[in-house]
């Protein structure tokens, strides 16, 4: 009996030990999906994930320096400026004379490795200050993003050298969006705006499709009195504006004037109509859309390989209807997102992000 009594003990034991490693390997296996996801993104580069490393590393003031608060500095500051014996003094130019006006753009998508050989004045994050004059205004051109890494490279590799050239103190923000999800444009540049916000006070953003390169660095990524296109004439169509309406591609807008529309609307799942939507919104609060002439507004669009399962929103035309009621709760004071990484990556920040349609959809 006693013995009978001991293996079915053991017995118990023994199934108990194999539930807890079941357990423990269910955990471990989730962790490590988490895990992989996360590294995807940051292999190889030298990575800063939170805000405090990045003031340790000096990437947006160096405290070390009795001038580093130029950084920080604004047109504003320019007799400070001269108080204290600091360089520069000169307010940047609106149309730089190192502008070259048409551009042949880069086909190639260098490594981030090669990269930082070719842009060393872009500091990690893709932050860049212009050495010789103070800049207008803080610019952070928005990149909504999800598995497009090479077109991203090549957009990088043309937008670095015209910004620079273009005087302006910017920063390049891509927001990802996991996988299995269906895509959200518009809200992911609504994020972008918010998650830039809190590193730095932007007053001015640039809302940047990944496959869109410029053709001409008198595109001025800056933002003027009224919200603008940019991305007036692409090949793909021609180079003519597909209809008057259009407010797509690349536009800047102004901190204060996307903040009056409430940014854009949260709730365009899928392909098209959020930018539709977008051109209501400042239209019926009294913004007029401007655009460069298309000579000059030109721009290639990178050809796909294939779609990461973007599909037609259906239900576009109908929201886009009813956009006109739901703005003022739909937009920026109204999102909800995980954010599960930030990294100063190498020429950009990235932000991953995971939304919940239903929830959007509900709330
Ligand atoms: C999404 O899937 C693509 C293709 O499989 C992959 O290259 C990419 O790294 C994935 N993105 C994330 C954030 O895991
Ligand atoms: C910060 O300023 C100090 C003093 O001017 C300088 O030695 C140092 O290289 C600077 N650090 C960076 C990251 O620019
Ligand atoms: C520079 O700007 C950042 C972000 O806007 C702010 O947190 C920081 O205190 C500023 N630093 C200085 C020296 O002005
Ligand atoms: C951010 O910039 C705006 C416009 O230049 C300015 O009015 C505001 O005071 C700044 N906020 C902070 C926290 O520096
Ligand atoms: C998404 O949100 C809905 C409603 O808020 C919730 O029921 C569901 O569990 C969420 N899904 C995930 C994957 O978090």
């Amino acid at each position: 009996m006693d013995d009978v009594f001991v293996s079915r003990g053991s017995v118990i034991r023994v199934c108990l030990y194999a539930v807890i490693f079941l357990l423990f390997l269910e955990l471990s296996l989730n962790f490590s999906v988490h895990r992989k996801t996360y590294k995807m993104v940051s292999s190889s580069r030298r990575i800063l994930t939170t805000l405090e490393d990045v003031s340790r590393f000096s990437l947006i003031v160096n405290f070390s320096d009795p001038c580093g608060w130029m950084q920080n500095a604004t047109i504003r500051d320019l007799q400070k400026i001269r108080d204290r014996g600091c360089k520069p003094v000169r307010v940047c130019s609106s149309s730089p004379s190192e502008l070259v006006g048409s551009l042949a753009t880069y086909k190639e998508a260098p490594s981030y490795k090669e990269m930082i050989k070719i842009y060393p004045l872009v500091r990690p994050g893709g932050l860049y200050t212009p050495p010789d004059c103070i800049a207008r205004e803080r610019v952070a051109i928005i990149i909504p993003f999800r598995d497009r890494e090479e077109h991203l490279r090549i957009l990088l590799h043309n937008l670095h050298p015209m910004l620079q050239r273009q005087q302006l103190h910017y920063g390049i923000y891509v927001v990802e969006q996991e996988n299995g999800t269906q895509f959200n444009r518009a809200m992911l540049m609504n994020i972008g705006y918010a998650e830039s916000i809190k590193l730095y006070n932007y007053t001015c953003f640039v809302f940047h499709d990944v496959d869109l390169i410029p053709e001409n660095d008198r595109i001025m990524y800056d933002c003027r009195d009224s919200p603008r296109h940019l991305s007036s004439a692409v090949d793909k169509f021609k180079y003519k504006l597909p209809y008057p309406q259009l407010f797509g591609g690349v536009t800047a807008i102004k901190r204060a004037h996307f903040e009056k529309v409430n940014g854009h609307s949260n709730k365009f799942f899928g392909w098209g109509g959020e930018d539709d939507d977008m051109f209501r919104r400042l239209v019926n609060n009294g913004f007029k859309i401007s655009r460069y002439q298309a000579s000059l507004s030109r721009y290639k669009m990178i050809k796909h390989l294939h779609d990461a399962g973007n599909k037609a929103n259906k239900r576009r035309h109908h929201l886009i209807k009813t956009g006109k009621g739901r703005y003022r709760r739909d937009g920026i004071n109204n999102l909800h997102y995980k954010k599960l990484g930030i990294e100063y990556q190498y020429l950009h920040t990235r932000i991953l992000v995971s939304i919940n349609e239903t929830k959007v959809m509900t709330s």
